[in-house]
């Protein structure tokens, strides 16, 4: 099956199947994905917090986003469309900055669609990073980079004023020319408004069953990062469990001088100089 482009996803806008999208930074976790199938992985600025442990995704550079992305992109060769993540300030400047941003993610990242997050008043720059020829995926709602603007990561749109924002958003940023929306932190009633009212699909992460797609951050759904946990996140396995498990043991083995052993994990000499290394192996002392 070849890799899917922004328009593959596209055309999956009113179809009965769901698009799938989850959150990558670097290549093991982005082989694991595009082997899995998954429609979509998104470099998304959650490398701030999830790989680096910022406490927000603010301090995120466009270096280490296009880093993550070359990565991932090696990683994700068969099936999946890689979207890079705009971080914070890389646009919302001047439309230049942006287009400049826009496209070093793509040149240098190989991002084969940007995701920058905001509604309306990113329109002019949604155009003009398409108009370079890179699909673009909005993001509205809970936009984690206004963190300081939310007051905290906070459910939005909870009012009939600022549904009606949102929705007033949503539209703006598909006729800006988006190819799809993720829709994040919001009532699911409202998630399934704007989704049947745009043609570009939406994608949802907390906004509710009705979106065209759904995104959760991969190291949440495995369960490897303890702390908080947004009442949308689903964990699926206990990867840190597994992980404490593992090394743990390895600790344990190494201590005891159980690993390694000379059968399984150890090279031998060549069978014509056994003598010679057996005598360097049995020497109480070593050798000049
Ligand atoms: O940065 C990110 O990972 C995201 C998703 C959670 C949608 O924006």
């Amino acid at each position: 099956m070849p890799k899917l482009t922004a328009r593959d996803i596209l055309a999956l806008k009113g179809c009965d199947k769901k698009i799938v999208m989850l959150t990558a930074y670097n290549y093991p976790i982005a082989i694991a994905l595009d082997e899995a199938e998954i429609d979509i992985i998104l470099v998304g600025d959650t490398l701030g917090m999830v790989e680096h442990g910022h406490p927000t995704t603010l301090p995120v550079t466009l270096d280490e986003a296009i880093s993550a992305t070359r990565a991932v992109a090696r990683g994700a060769t068969s099936h999946a469309l890689v979207v890079g993540d705009l971080p914070f300030l890389t646009f919302g400047v001047t439309s230049e900055q942006t287009v400049e941003n826009a496209g070093k993610l793509a040149k240098e990242g190989n991002a084969e669609a940007i995701k920058l997050e905001g509604g309306s008043e990113r329109a002019t720059e949604i155009t003009a990073i398409t108009e370079i020829g890179l699909p673009v995926m909005a993001h509205i709602g809970l936009t984690p980079q206004s963190y300081f603007k939310m007051g905290g990561f906070k459910v939005q749109g909870k009012s009939e004023i600022a549904a009606k924002k949102l929705i007033e958003d949503a539209k703006r940023v598909e006729e800006a020319g988006a190819f799809a929306l993720v829709l994040e932190g919001i009532p699911w009633q409202l998630g399934k408004h704007i989704t049947e009212m745009l043609t570009i699909p939406t994608i949802g992460i907390g906004a509710g069953p009705f979106c065209d797609g759904q995104v959760l951050v991969t190291y949440d759904i495995l369960g490897f990062i303890d702390g908080f946990k947004p009442k949308f996140v689903k964990q699926y396995t206990n990867l840190k469990q597994t992980v404490l498990d593992a090394v743990i043991q390895y600790r344990k083995e190494v201590r005891q001088g159980e690993f390694p052993t000379i059968e399984e994990y150890s090279y031998d000499a060549p069978p014509n100089e056994q003598e010679y290394f057996n005598q360097l192996a049995s020497r109480k002392k070593p050798l000049d």
